[in-house]
């Protein structure tokens, strides 16, 4: 498998993850690829196709965060390796954990977000360009539409069959899990177009499957009740942008980004990363918390049929937090990443 350690925290966190995934799962091979402001002091660019590549052969990866310097004109790496690779789905699962402390107990919910489409299209016009003084006479013609002079304008497209194969991939993902409920956030009521075609796509794919239970709740409606009761929730099904708010949000609920893991998932690739930057504050201090990255991890061996390693990852990362002698500072500790990964290396090794 491919890993890219990233920036900032990166390298560090990586390195606590390989240590554990080799001691679960020892007869991993790794290639070891950059992508990010590493990449670009070392080969010049951002995302060097040798990156590209190797993702692509091995098929899956893990990912480090990674900076994106401003004003290289070139938009974010994270943006361009989802297209490159067309990873449309992001999985982040959020779960509380033992022995750290939130407002919520009992929270076990996965957002799946749809990343290819939406407001995040990247399709923008500036306030006063001429494109945009273009597009304002269009929409007179078209429609009717006054956009005031000094508009800036982003556009929302949302597909059917952009949206179909997230839904298909949620409705998958509930029943492989065992999970009975589906819940849409959408604004479907304002946004009848855009979000109202991916409400009822995503209505038509579920009555295909008669074991998951599809419920839909307006986005803000939903801001509101994860607030007050996240356990409640299973599923969360979301377009691209309230995907990213919210998983944020879910990640908040059960301890934080240094927790949180994730993925980017499409038909051919997965690359598994945590929710998190690269946490220029603190890097090169060895006090990142590496559970996120570890948990990211986790999921990849998932990924590849090694269940058992997984769960073996898994459970020494509950046993470390539960017993919460090794802990990083932003869980209130004072032990170190490496500290973290050799203790839950230890409990993670098969024997
Ligand atoms: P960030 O997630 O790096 O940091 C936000 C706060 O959380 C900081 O105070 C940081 O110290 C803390 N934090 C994050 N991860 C932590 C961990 N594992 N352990 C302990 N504390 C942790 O977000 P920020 O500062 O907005 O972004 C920094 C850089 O990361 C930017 O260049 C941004 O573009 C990039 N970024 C990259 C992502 C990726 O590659 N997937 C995702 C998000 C941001
Ligand atoms: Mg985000």
């Amino acid at each position: 498998m491919t890993l890219v350690p990233g920036d900032g925290i990166g390298p560090e966190v990586a390195a606590a993850a390989r240590l554990v995934l080799d001691a679960a799962c020892p007869r991993l091979a790794w290639r070891v690829e950059e992508a990010g402001a590493t990449a670009l002091e070392r080969h010049g660019e951002l995302l060097p196709e040798r990156t590209l590549a190797a993702i692509r052969e091995a098929r899956v990866a893990l990912k480090g965060p990674v900076t994106t310097p401003v004003g290289t004109g070139f938009r974010s790496v994270n943006v361009a390796l989802r297209r490159e690779l067309d990873l449309f789905a992001a999985v982040r699962p959020a779960r509380s954990l033992p022995g750290v402390r939130t407002r919520h107990e009992g929270v076990d919910l996965v957002v799946v977000r749809e990343n290819t489409e939406d407001i995040y299209r990247g399709i923008e016009f500036a306030r006063g360009a001429p494109e945009t003084a273009r597009l304002r006479e269009l929409l007179v013609r078209l429609a009717g539409y006054r956009l005031r002079e000094d508009a800036a304008v982003t556009v929302k497209p949302i597909s059917v069959s952009g949206t179909r194969r997230i839904v298909r991939f949620a409705l998958d993902l509930a029943r492989r899990q065992g999970r009975g409920t589906v819940t849409v956030g959408h604004k479907a009521n304002i946004m009848r177009f855009s979000d109202g075609l991916f409400l009822q796509t995503a209505r038509r794919e579920a009555a295909a499957v008669p074991e998951v239970r599809l419920e839909d709740v307006p986005i803000d409606q939903l801001s509101m009740r994860l607030a007050r009761e996240p356990e409640r929730f299973d599923v969360l099904l979301l377009p691209n942008l309230y995907g990213d708010i919210l998983s944020d949000l879910c990640a908040g609920l059960v301890g934080g980004l240094g927790l949180a893991p994730g993925a980017n998932l499409g038909w051919e690739y997965a690359v598994f990363e945590p929710v998190h930057g690269s946490a220029p504050d603190i890097a090169g201090r060895g006090v990142a918390n590496p559970v996120a990255m570890i948990r990211s991890g986790a999921m990849l061996l998932r990924h590849l049929g090694e269940a058992s390693a997984a769960r073996a990852v898994d459970d020494a990362l509950d046993a470390v937090l539960a017993e919460g002698r090794v802990r990083t500072p932003d869980l209130g500790g004072s032990s170190s990443t490496m500290e973290v990964a050799e203790a839950v290396a230890a409990r993670a090794a098969p024997g």
